[in-house]
Formats: structure tokens, C-alpha cells, sequence
């Protein structure tokens, strides 16, 4: 088992990755739980597929567990939902601050963080990511949100867990196309950060999509070490380092928008299209080698095909327009340099964007 520690003073937190992890977190957990009532946000995938196994580490520490199921999907990121989940916690826990944990994907821990952050002014609360896209991503930085129609993540708080685990078990049963999705997220480290990673998802991908436990375990410390690190030195998004972290989201948000958030338009799939389309702009500028341009879309392509249906290049240019990373009217884009190393440019003709929209990535 390994550990990252996320270091941000009296918010510092560990996250355990591996063998054992689950175990590790509930033993540094322990005395501060102090009998405390347990609400375990989750849905019913999960915890059908896995609550019992967390109620084993749950029951000893308390007389009051409450696992509570929300929709799967984006869905639960609502206001609705969110109002009743902090009703029925309001009921739960009304005389004693809970302990809140977030016992699901990245859905699952963004609605639980924001609940946790609002309930009585803060209540603490634990991350146990079961998609790869949460325990790289996620799980790790303490952005907390639910979304309105039309605008994710726009009602939201920084607000970070007491401790992450991120245990591979829970991973045995997730669909392969959601490992894949996680893996675009992983590979976004490698390519803005650590050549090593990039090489080492090259030459074990097949190990990786068979959850061999020490390349999972390699790639999962690797990422949340990166991530661990920026958030470290940027925890409010205000500095422009945390800023990189949005590598291939720039045009795969606009992607999402202008699909008007279609299920069918996966994330992992707009990021691997934003990735190709950002590192094209950098090849074209002259930022980037062609032989890294083509090492970056052939990995990029073996993880997840970025072909994306029914939405046209003008439509993602004008949703590129409204994004928050343009302000004023001047883009900011992360391109890559090589691979591991990325900068921040800003005013990229729209020219360019529109060429690399239309005809780059096929
Ligand atoms: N807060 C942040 O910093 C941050 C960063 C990146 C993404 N996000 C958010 O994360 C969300 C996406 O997260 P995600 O990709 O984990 O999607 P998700 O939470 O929707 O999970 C994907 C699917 O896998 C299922 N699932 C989860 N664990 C499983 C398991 N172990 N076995 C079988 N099925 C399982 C879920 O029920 C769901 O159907 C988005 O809402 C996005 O905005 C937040
Ligand atoms: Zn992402």
C-alpha cells in the first residue's frame, strides 16, 4: 500500500492507494469517529455490488450507520436531490455532527462533499472512490458541486475530506468503458507532468485494463501524487497552477455543453477529443514536436476513440466562447510543449481553433 499526502496545513489529509487501503483509512479514522453517526452517500449499483463489504469496517465503529441511495448518473448532482439527501441527514443526525463518506464515483463524492460542506457549516467527511476517474481525479482537491440545467458544477465549495482510500477491489466490477474513461484522466497527468507515466500506460495497458494490481497501483499513486502536489500549492484555483489540471477540458467542456450534457457524449471521450485537439494547436503554433504530437494521438486513440456523434464544430466553438476560462474574450488554453511538460496560451487565434475543430481530429 502506498500513501499521498495532500499538504495544505490543518486541511492536510492522506489519501492510501492499494492493498489494504480501506482498512488503513478506518484505522487513522477511528478515534476521531467516537461512536459519531455514519451516513454513506452512495447509489444502489454500489452498494448493492459492495456496501457489505464497507459495513464490516463500519459497524465497528458506531451504532448508527445510514447508507443513503441517490440516482446514478449526473443526476444526483441536483438541487433536488441534494435538498432531500440534507433532509434525511438533518433527520439522522440531529443532536450529533455526522460522519459523512462518499462511497461511490466522482458523481457520488461531488454531491456528498457539497453536502458535508453545507450541512451544520461543515461536517467532516471521507472519500472511497470506486470508478478509476475518482480515485485519480475526483477524489483529491476538495472541489465540491452540484449542477443546475445547462451549467455543471455551478453551485459549489472548496471543501477537503479528513482522508481518501482508494482500494482496487471496489474497482473488480467497474465496466471496462468506465476504466478506460478513468484512464484519459490518468493519461492527462502523464502528458501535462511525468513522461514515466505516459511511457508506463503505453507499455502496460493491457496489464491496466486487466486491474493488475501493481500497474493500478503505479498509475493511481503517480496521478494523485500530481494532483496531490498543485492543489498543495493552488487549493483555491486563484494562482494559475491548478489551472493545468484542465488539459484537454477546455474544448471537451465546450464538447459536453454543446452536446447539451447528451449521455452520449461520454466525458472521457470529449477530454480525449479536447487532448487531441489541444496538443494539434500546439503542433501547428510550433509548441510541440511532431513525434510527440503522434505518440500523444496514438495512445491517446488505444485508450478511447474520441470519434464524437452529432455535435458540429460550430456548435463546440460557440459553447468554447462561454467558457470560464475565457475571460473577456481572450482564450487560455493548455497546450502541451512534450510530453510532460504543458503552458499556459493565451489568445489563440480563432482561426486556428476553428481549422483544428473542423479537420484535426478524425
Ligand atoms: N471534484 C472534482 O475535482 C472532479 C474532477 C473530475 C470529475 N468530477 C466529476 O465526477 C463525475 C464523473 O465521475 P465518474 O466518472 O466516476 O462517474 P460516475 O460517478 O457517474 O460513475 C460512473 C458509473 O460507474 C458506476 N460505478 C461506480 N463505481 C462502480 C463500481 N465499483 N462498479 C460498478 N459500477 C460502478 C456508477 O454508478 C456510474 O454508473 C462528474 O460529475 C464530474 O463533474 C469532479
Ligand atoms: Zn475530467
Amino acid at each position: 500500500m502506498k500513501t499521498v499526502k495532500v499538504r495544505l496545513g490543518k486541511r492536510s489529509y492522506p489519501i492510501y492507494i492499494g492493498k489494504g487501503a480501506t482498512e488503513k483509512l478506518f484505522s487513522h479514522i477511528t478515534s476521531r469517529i467516537d461512536n459519531r453517526p455514519i451516513f454513506v452517500v452512495t447509489n444502489r449499483k454500489i452498494n448493492t455490488l459492495h456496501g457489505r463489504k464497507l459495513k464490516k469496517f463500519l459497524r465497528p465503529l458506531t451504532r448508527r450507520i445510514r447508507f443513503y441511495e441517490v440516482p446514478d448518473s449526473e443526476k444526483a448532482k441536483s438541487f433536488s436531490v441534494y435538498t432531500k439527501a440534507i433532509s434525511v441527514l438533518a433527520h439522522f443526525a440531529r443532536k450529533i455532527r455526522p460522519l459523512v463518506i462518499a462511497f461511490g464515483g466522482g458523481v457520488v463524492g461531488d454531491l456528498a462533499g457539497f453536502l458535508a460542506s453545507t450541512y451544520r457549516r461543515g461536517v467532516p467527511y471521507i472519500n472511497i472512490p470506486t470508478t478509476l476517474l475518482a480515485q485519480v481525479d475526483s477524489s483529491i482537491g476538495g472541489k465540491v458541486a452540484i449542477d443546475i440545467k445547462g451549467a455543471k458544477n455551478i453551485i459549489g465549495n472548496f471543501y477537503q475530506p479528513s482522508a481518501v482510500a482508494c482500494d482496487f477491489r471496489f474497482l473488480k466490477t467497474l465496466p471496462e468503458k468506465e476504466l478506460r474513461n478513468g484512464l484519459v484522466e490518468t493519461l492527462k497527468y502523464g502528458i501535462i507532468k511525468d513522461v514515466r507515466l505516459f511511457s508506463f500506460i503505453d507499455k502496460n495497458l493491457k496489464k491496466i485494463l486487466s486491474l493488475d494490481h501493481a500497474s493500478l497501483e503505479y498509475i493511481v499513486y503517480a496521478a494523485s501524487s500530481i494532483k496531490a502536489r498543485i492543489v498543495g500549492r493552488d487549493e483555491f484555483d486563484n494562482k494559475d497552477l491548478r489551472v493545468i489540471l484542465n488539459f484537454g477540458h477546455t474544448i471537451g467542456h465546450a464538447i459536453e455543453a454543446a452536446s447539451g450534457y447528451s449521455r452520449s457524449v461520454a466525458h472521457g471521450r470529449a477530454v480525449a477529443y479536447g487532448m487531441l485537439a489541444a496538443s494539434l494547436i500546439a503542433l501547428r503554433m510550433g509548441i510541440l514536436k511532431k513525434e510527440d504530437n503522434d505518440k500523444i494521438n496514438a495512445l491517446i486513440r488505444k485508450v478511447l476513440s474520441p470519434k464524437i456523434k452529432g455535435v458540429r464544430p460550430k456548435a463546440i466553438l460557440s459553447a468554447l466562447l462561454y467558457d470560464k476560462k475565457f475571460v473577456r474574450g481572450v482564450n487560455k488554453f493548455i497546450l502541451p510543449k512534450k510530453i510532460g511538460r504543458v503552458k499556459i496560451v493565451e489568445n489563440i487565434p480563432q482561426k486556428l481553433i476553428e481549422e483544428v475543430l473542423r479537420e484535426g481530429v478524425r
